[in-house]
């Protein structure tokens, strides 16, 4: 076995991010088929346990924490720093341990993992915490909600899982509004989430397009643009581009939104009229996989209603194969249908869309194939 296991470790030193997620898959897929009915009810039926442990982790500092000391903390040092009780703590890494979270290399005596180090970076702790805190009940909620109406696909965002598990009438986007601390956590982990140089702009002809654009009009207006980190990122790397640049969304996000220069700050309802018209860009990232055809429908005609013969609109989603869609694609479709009765749309789920509006997709530019993630242009006709 250890043969194998060095075998399997040279193979994943030189492979790339695509060889290694494949290898992952492999070696997750093996796993599997090894186990017995008793492993398999011990894996899936605890596995709430692992992230309400992690969530402890960060209430604790404790992966920032291990990662910083570099070499092994005993359970006392880890004690007097979070304060935690140590008969609590033991039992606690005494568990982290076991699942790889942490490294128990001796007798009360613990060090970081590559786990430990990836749970120490803000992305996991904004992401984790988001899935624990807003997505966690939903989930808890998603059978009882299934049966309670027959089994039908949902598509009324009034009426989802997420009115469910919150006991609200308020849509999600919505809710986050009394929910400080879970609108923190969403807005963190979409900043976080996506590596800057993995977007759209690594692909699509932004020079090209604006070289004879005038100053005096908006050039790239980001719809439901968080608190501005895409805005901020265009300015970065076309900081000569000509026109205005505008970052809109619901106010209580504006509140929070960075503060760039040569970015304005525009609270705004994308289901109400757009205002900011004749812009060259009109882009949305991940906002439409969150509302169902009748509302992404009313969402382009908004935007439709302002463009000039000269606008684009660009649509930043994920667009999925018909058939052999990953995991986490297939995992965030059904976090879409939970939270906003809403779905993650495979190329001819969108062109159906786009049809019945009347733009034309000029162009799909794929950035990250390993996702699906990919910028659609579109031009009125
Ligand atoms: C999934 S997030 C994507 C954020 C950002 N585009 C990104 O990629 O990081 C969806 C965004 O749409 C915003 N949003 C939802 N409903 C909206 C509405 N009716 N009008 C404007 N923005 C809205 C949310 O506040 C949130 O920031």
């Amino acid at each position: 076995m250890k043969n194998a296991l060095d075998y399997i470790q040279q193979l994943a030193a030189g492979s790339n991010r695509t060889q290694r997620r494949e290898l992952m898959a492999a070696l997750h897929n093996l796993a599997f088929s090894l186990e017995d009915a008793h492993d398999t009810v011990n894996r899936i039926g605890y596995l709430h346990l692992q992230t309400a442990a992690v969530k402890i982790g960060f209430d604790l500092g404790l992966f920032r924490l291990l990662v910083k000391e570099e070499g092994t903390l005993t359970l006392s040092d880890i004690s007097q720093i979070t304060k935690a009780d140590p008969v609590f703590l033991a039992r606690y890494l005494r568990y982290l341990a076991a699942v790889d979270v942490i490294a128990e290399v001796g007798p009360d005596r613990y060090t970081a993992t590559n786990i430990t180090r990836n749970l120490a970076q803000p992305v996991a702790e904004a992401g984790i915490s988001h899935c624990f805190e807003t997505i966690g009940p939903e989930y808890q909620a998603l059978p009882r909600y299934m049966k309670k109406t027959g089994y039908m696909n949902p598509s009324d965002e009034m009426h989802t899982v997420c009115q469910e598990a919150w006991n609200t009438k308020l849509h999600q986007f919505a809710w986050f509004k009394d929910h400080p601390e879970n609108l923190k956590f969403f807005n963190d982990y979409m900043a976080h989430r996506r590596e800057a140089e993995v977007s759209w702009l690594s692909v699509y002809p932004v020079l090209e397009q604006t070289k004879d654009w005038d100053p005096a009009k908006p050039v790239y207006v980001n719809i439901g643009g968080g608190v501005g980190h895409q805005c901020a990122q265009f300015k970065k790397k076309y900081p000569d581009v000509p026109g205005q640049v505008i970052l809109q969304d619901l106010p209580h996000t504006i509140e929070n939104a960075l503060t760039t220069p040569g970015v304005e700050n525009i609270a705004h309802d994308f289901f109400q009229e757009q205002l900011v018209k004749g812009a060259k860009f009109y882009f949305t990232r991940g906002v439409c996989h969150n509302h169902p055809d009748n509302k992404v429908k009313l969402l382009l005609r908004n935007i439709m209603s302002a463009m000039s013969p000269e606008s684009i609109i660009l649509l930043d989603e994920w667009v999925l194969p018909e058939t052999g869609v990953s995991e986490y694609a297939a995992c965030m479709d059904l976090t879409m249908m939970a939270a906003f009765a809403a779905m993650e749309r495979s190329e001819s789920q969108w062109r159906k869309i786009f049809d019945e509006v009347g733009l034309k997709l000029v162009k799909i530019y794929s950035y990250n194939p390993e996702n699906y993630e990919c910028v659609m242009d579109l031009r009125l006709p």
